[in-house]
C-alpha cells in the first residue's frame, strides 16, 4: 500500500489531527466505522433499552463473540467478554485455588496493576509472590524461556507473564513458556493486553490456561472491550466477580445458547447485571475495518514505522534502546531507557503542552523507559517531530 492509501485510511479514524498520537500501547483511538456503529447502537439502548437489552442484544453478542474467537484462532465457547484485561486477569486471581505452602512467579516487567492483582491474590491464600529477571535485549526467544526454566521451581503453582511487555514492546515466547510449565503441572495466566492486532495470535496454540487481553488497544475497539480465554480443562474453575443471571446456569447444557446470548457455562462468570456492552457488540467492525487493509499490510507498516523509530530516537546520544530487534521478539512499540534524574511528568507536559506529542513513559527502579508505539495511522512525520524536539524537552525535564 502506497502512502496516499495509508493517508486515507488515517482519514477514516477518529483522530485529532493536532496531535501525533505515538501511544496506541495505552488506548487506541476509534475508527469511524466502528464509532458509527456503536454510537447508532447506543441510539437504540437510550431510546428503547427493552428493545435493544431484551431482543437485540443476544443476537449481537452471539455473533461478537464468534468473530472475535475466530480471529483469534479460538473457540467461541471457551471467550468469556470483559470490560479490559484487568477485568479478565482479576476474575482468574480472585477465584484460583492453589495449594498452600506455594508460590505465584511473576516476571520483573509485569504491569503494575497487574503485580498488585497478583499480590493480594497471594496474600489472600498464603502464598508467596516472587519475581525474576527477564534477560535485558535478549538475542534469541530460547534465552526467554531459560530464564523461565530457571526461575521456575517445584513451589510455583502459578505463572503469571505478559504476551507483550507493557515498559519495553519485548513479545515473550509464549507457547513455549506455557509447554514448559504445563509440563510441571503450573497454572498459566498470560497478559495479552497487547497482542491483538498488533501481533499473529493463535489462543489454541498458545496453550494457557487463561488468556487475557484488550480490544481497546491495536484491534482499535471502543474502549470497554476486553475478553479472557479459558485453555482446555479450564472450563469450570472460575467464580463469577458479580453473581448475577448467569448464576443459576442448566448444567445439563453448559455449551448451549441461553436467552441472554452467551453459554450457559459463559454466562456464569460474563454476566454482570445491566450494563453497556456496546464496545463488546462492535467488535465485529473492529476487525472487519483493519482486515479490509490487510494484517500483512498493517504489520508491514507498523513494522517500517518502528524502524523509524528505532533510528531517528536512536540517534539521540542519551537514550539506549531497550527492546530487541529481532522480528520475533518486537512488535510495534519500541523503548528507550531514558537518562537519569529526568521528572516524567514535567517531561510528559513538555511534550503535550507545546507540541501536542502523546507517549509512554514508564518508571522503573532500573531506569525509567520512554515507550513509541506505531500503529498504521502513524506517520513518519510524527516520529520526525518527536525526534526533533525531544532532546530539548529532555533537557527541560531535569529534575533541579
Ligand atoms: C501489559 C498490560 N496489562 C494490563 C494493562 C491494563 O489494561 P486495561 O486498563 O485496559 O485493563 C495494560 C495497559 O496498558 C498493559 O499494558
Amino acid at each position: 500500500m502506497d502512502d496516499a492509501r495509508w493517508q486515507a485510511a488515517r482519514g477514516d479514524m477518529m483522530y485529532d489531527p493536532e496531535v501525533a498520537n505515538l501511544n496506541t500501547g495505552s488506548f487506541g483511538p476509534t475508527p469511524r466505522p466502528v464509532f458509527e456503529r456503536v454510537t447508532e447502537l447506543r441510539h437504540r439502548l437510550a431510546e428503547e433499552p427493552m428493545d435493544f437489552i431484551v431482543r437485540r442484544q443476544p443476537e449481537l453478542l452471539w455473533n461478537a463473540r464468534e468473530h472475535l474467537a475466530r480471529f483469534l484462532g479460538g473457540d467461541s465457547r471457551r471467550l468469556i467478554f470483559t470490560a479490559n484485561v484487568t477485568s479478565a486477569i482479576n476474575l482468574v486471581a480472585s477465584s484460583m485455588r492453589l495449594a498452600s505452602p506455594g508460590e505465584i512467579l511473576l516476571t520483573d516487567h509485569e504491569y503494575g496493576a497487574m503485580h498488585w492483582c497478583w499480590e493480594r491474590a497471594a496474600e489472600r491464600q498464603g502464598l508467596k509472590l516472587r519475581t525474576f529477571a527477564l534477560p535485558i535485549l535478549p538475542n534469541d526467544p530460547a534465552e526467554i524461556v531459560t530464564a523461565f526454566r530457571d526461575a521456575i521451581t517445584t513451589e510455583t503453582r502459578l505463572l503469571f507473564f505478559s504476551h507483550v511487555l507493557s515498559p519495553t514492546g519485548l513479545v515473550l515466547p509464549a507457547r513455549e513458556i506455557c509447554a514448559l510449565a504445563k509440563g510441571r503441572g503450573i497454572v498459566t495466566v498470560v497478559d495479552g493486553a497487547h497482542a491483538p492486532a498488533m501481533i499473529p495470535l493463535d489462543v489454541k496454540a498458545i496453550g494457557a490456561d487463561y488468556y487475557g487481553a484488550n480490544c481497546h488497544k491495536w484491534l482499535l475497539a471502543p474502549i470497554g472491550s476486553g475478553f479472557l480465554y479459558l485453555g482446555a480443562g479450564n472450563e469450570d474453575r472460575l467464580q463469577p466477580l458479580q453473581v448475577s443471571w448467569g448464576w443459576r446456569r442448566d448444567f445439563t447444557k453448559p455449551d448451549g445458547r441461553n436467552e441472554l446470548g452467551s453459554t450457559h457455562r459463559i454466562a456464569f462468570v460474563e454476566h454482570e447485571g445491566t450494563r453497556d456492552i456496546c464496545p463488546w457488540l462492535v467488535v465485529p467492525e473492529a476487525i472487519a475495518f483493519q482486515e479490509a487493509l490487510g494484517w500483512d499490510s498493517i504489520r508491514r507498516r507498523m513494522r517500517e514505522l518502528a524502524s523509524c523509530v528505532r533510528q531517528q530516537l536512536g540517534e539521540i546520544d542519551s537514550l539506549k534502546v531497550a527492546t530487541p530487534a529481532p522480528t520475533e521478539l518486537s512488535g510495534a512499540m519500541i523503548a528507550f531507557r531514558l537518562p537519569a534524574g529526568i521528572d516524567l511528568a514535567a517531561l510528559r507536559k513538555g511534550l503535550w503542552d507545546p507540541h501536542r506529542i502523546e507517549i509512554g513513559l514508564h518508571e522503573r527502579r532500573d531506569g525509567n523507559l520512554l515507550r513509541v508505539s506505531t500503529h498504521f495511522y502513524n506517520t513518519a512525520e510524527e516520529i520526525g517531530k518527536l525526534a526533533r524536539v525531544l532532546p530539548g524537552v529532555m533537557a527541560g525535564a531535569v529534575r533541579s
